[in-house]
């Protein structure tokens, strides 16, 4: 008998610490999956909704690998009250998802269009009728195309007073029941790979909607605005100084980027000193307006690289950072050996401490601001001979998460970061930009073949069942 006893709590002891559930986490801490408009909704001619700068791009020759664009999505726009179900069934207590732009306002701006706004009505109502509260995005990359054809979109300032407008309107809108925004997502990612311009700020707009916010509704109704930044974490490749010290350049010229801004009134001392001449001047007004322009700090974090010191500072056409500005170059490998096991796109390894130490980077720059992890999760292939047996199976993914969010919990609990939720990218399988349907990055598994079906993974599983455990019953 006492062996038996003996043996169980060996199990006990492997399988707990094989484990993670809601009770690592503090209390109020939030769950959700997240999403975008353009890459669910679907509907792109319907509901009055007018053309955006990712509907034409589709449509260039060659832009997106499978040839696909997402003019259906996965139809979330006729399916979200099944696919809330989905997100009650796991236990999830949030939604991420952003507003399309022009289904608001077709051309950008003047009259904002009653289908658009009835539209997120019905979706925000029936996330509350079911428990679930909306997270919202107000830009996740799907301009008006309107905007830029008149003006170049976001290189032009007279974007600034369209985005304060739409976002006037949503928090006018919806903000009686909407309680969480995310001005940009990822606003590095489009300046650079939508515009390829290096250093312009998007990210100055955004202090407008958020003095928006705060001076015509934050009083009323008592919301917080962030914003959600795409953040790799940058490993020193040795213990090299310059090693170090180009790290933290490319941690700068990312996060520092936007960050730095908002807490501290002007852009990171290496940008300074490497861009000069593309940094926008930040005057004293604007410094004043920017210091404190933001509640949370959205993080989106997948992935990690190793950063060394560019002693040449050759320009390369690095996909995924400003690595040739930064004089870093990026690698996911040291001595041959990987950083971490790759997802199926090619720059996500899976890099579970990462997360640690980035939320920890924000934590000791920036004095523990909350943060909120607005993205994290991983993509399978979507390729002709896996079969669906397998990727309803997704071990990997499984592992992924756990792993991830042990390191989370770690971070909050022996280091006291203050992080406060985690969202997992995704919900369902869906359209992933210019992967187009190649690759996976759902909870449920999406049929693109038979009626876009929603099949839970594996994954989706786990995630009930860590969303239903607490601490005591771990
Ligand atoms: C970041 C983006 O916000 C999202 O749109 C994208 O699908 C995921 N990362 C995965 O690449």
């Amino acid at each position: 008998m006492r062996i038996c006893i003996g043996f169980l709590l060996i199990i006990q002891f492997f399988v707990r610490s094989e484990s993670i559930s809601r009770g690592d986490f503090p209390d109020g801490f939030i769950f959700g999956t997240a999403s975008s408009a353009y890459q669910f909704e679907g509907a792109v001619n319907e509901g009055n909704r007018g053309v955006s700068i990712w509907d034409t791009f589709t449509r260039l020759p060659g832009r997106i690998l499978d040839f696909s664009n997402a003019d259906m999505a996965v139809d979330q726009y006729h399916r979200f009250k099944n696919d809330i179900e989905l997100m009650k069934d796991m236990g999830m207590d949030f939604y991420r998802f952003s507003i399309s732009w022009s289904r608001i306002f077709p051309n950008g701006t003047g009259e904002p269009s009653a289908e658009g706004i009835n539209y997120y009505n019905s979706l925000i109502d029936a996330l509350l009728e079911k428990g679930i509260q909306p997270f919202v995005t107000l830009y996740h990359w799907d301009l008006p195309q309107m905007l830029e054809d008149q003006y170049e979109g976001w290189l032009s300032t007279q974007v600034i007073k369209d985005f304060e407008h739409y976002a006037y309107l949503c928090f006018k809108s919806f903000g009686d029941r909407v309680k969480y925004w995310v001005t940009f997502n990822e606003p590095h990612n489009f300046a650079l790979h939508g515009y390829d311009l290096g250093i312009q700020a998007p990210g100055r707009c955004s202090i407008l909607a958020y003095r928006t916010y705060q001076q015509h509704f934050k009083e009323r109704q008592g919301g917080q605005i962030g914003m959600a930044l795409d953040a790799i974490w940058y490993e020193p490749i040795t213990d090299l100084d310059e090693d170090k010290d180009a790290a933290g350049r490319a941690m700068d010229f990312s996060v520092g980027w936007f960050l730095d801004p908002i807490f501290f009134g002007k852009y990171p001392l290496s940008m300074e000193q490497l861009v000069a001449e593309r940094l926008p001047e930040i005057t004293d007004a604007t410094s004043k307006m920017l210091v404190g322009s933001l509640d949370f700090v959205g993080i989106n974090h997948y992935t990690s690289l190793y950063t060394r010191n560019d002693r040449t500072r050759i320009r390369k056409l690095v996909l995924q950072d400003a690595s040739s500005d930064a004089a870093v170059i990026t690698t996911p490998y040291r001595k041959g050996a990987v950083i971490g096991e790759r997802a199926a796109s090619r720059w996500l390894h899976i890099v579970p401490w990462g997360i640690r130490k980035m939320v920890n980077y924000v934590k000791n720059k920036y004095g523990n601001p909350p943060m909120i992890i607005t993205e994290n999760g991983m993509d399978d292939s979507n390729g002709p001979f896996i079969t669906l047996e397998k990727t309803l199976q997704d071990d990997k993914r499984i592992r992924f998460h756990r792993d991830y969010l042990s390191n989370l919990s770690a971070a909050i609990r022996e280091d006291n970061c203050d992080v406060r939720g985690y969202f997992v990218w995704s919900l369902l399988d869906n359209w992933e930009w210019n992967m187009g349907y190649t690759v996976r990055f759902g909870l449920y598994y999406v049929d693109f073949n038979n009626n876009l079906t929603r099949i839970p993974k594996a994954s989706a599983q786990w995630f009930k069942n860590m969303l239903r455990l607490k601490r005591d019953m771990s």
